[in-house]
């Protein structure tokens, strides 16, 4: 119950926000864990209907359970990616268990992006859906990685001192203002 849980919003084997993601476990490992959503289906009522698949139904409960979730999401099209907003639109059903799952969770969001930006549309997209999912969005702090490539280096560690130093407060404002809300 005192772990953050973080959400890679890239099933990209060398994607840089999972690498990102590893990066901030590894600063903090008693504190972030880390959840998959490679597992699940594309977003069909039907499919709902024929019985909630199983890798959905352990992330909800693995939100419910964390003091907050950090969503680490590329950004698409100065959007979200249409990985992770599937993934949230599963997390969201039924819309009777967002009581429990998402509501007043505290949520942070930040994304890499080979790119100058670093996701700053990507995250302010992110905005409505968190409302719209009553979470509440942390905006206690702000991380925009851009220019991934020089950042990471072949075999996806963090390389970037001064980036590690912003990941480290970043996640660590983070997790105090989570433990704050006990
Ligand atoms: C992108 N990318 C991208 N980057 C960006 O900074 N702004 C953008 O709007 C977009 N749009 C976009 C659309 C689509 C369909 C793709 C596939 C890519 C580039 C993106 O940031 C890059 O592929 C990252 O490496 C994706 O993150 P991961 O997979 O490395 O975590």
């Amino acid at each position: 119950m005192d772990h953050i849980l973080g959400i890679s919003g890239s099933l990209r084997e060398a994607s840089y926000n999972s690498a990102l993601l590893r990066a901030a476990q590894a600063m903090f490992p008693e504190r972030v864990k880390i959840a998959r959503i490679d597992g699940f289906p594309l977003y069909n009522a039907d499919v709902e209907s024929a019985g909630f698949p199983r890798e959905v139904e352990q992330v909800k409960q693995q939100i419910a359970a964390a003091r907050g979730v950090v969503l680490v999401s590329p950004e698409y099209n100065n959007s979200v990616p249409g990985v992770l907003k599937n993934a949230t639109d599963w997390l969201s059903r039924p819309s009777g268990d967002i009581r429990n799952v998402f509501e007043g969770k505290p949520v942070a969001v930040t994304g890499v992006s080979p790119g100058g930006f670093g996701t700053v549309l990507g995250q302010s997209a992110w905005l409505p859906v968190l409302r719209t999912l009553r979470a509440r969005h942390w905006t206690g702090g702000r991380l925009m990685v851009s220019h991934a490539r020089d950042a990471f280096d072949e075999a996806g560690n963090l390389a970037d001192e001064e980036i590690r130093s912003r990941l480290e407060s970043y996640v660590g404002g983070f997790i105090a203002y989570c433990d704050g809300l006990r």
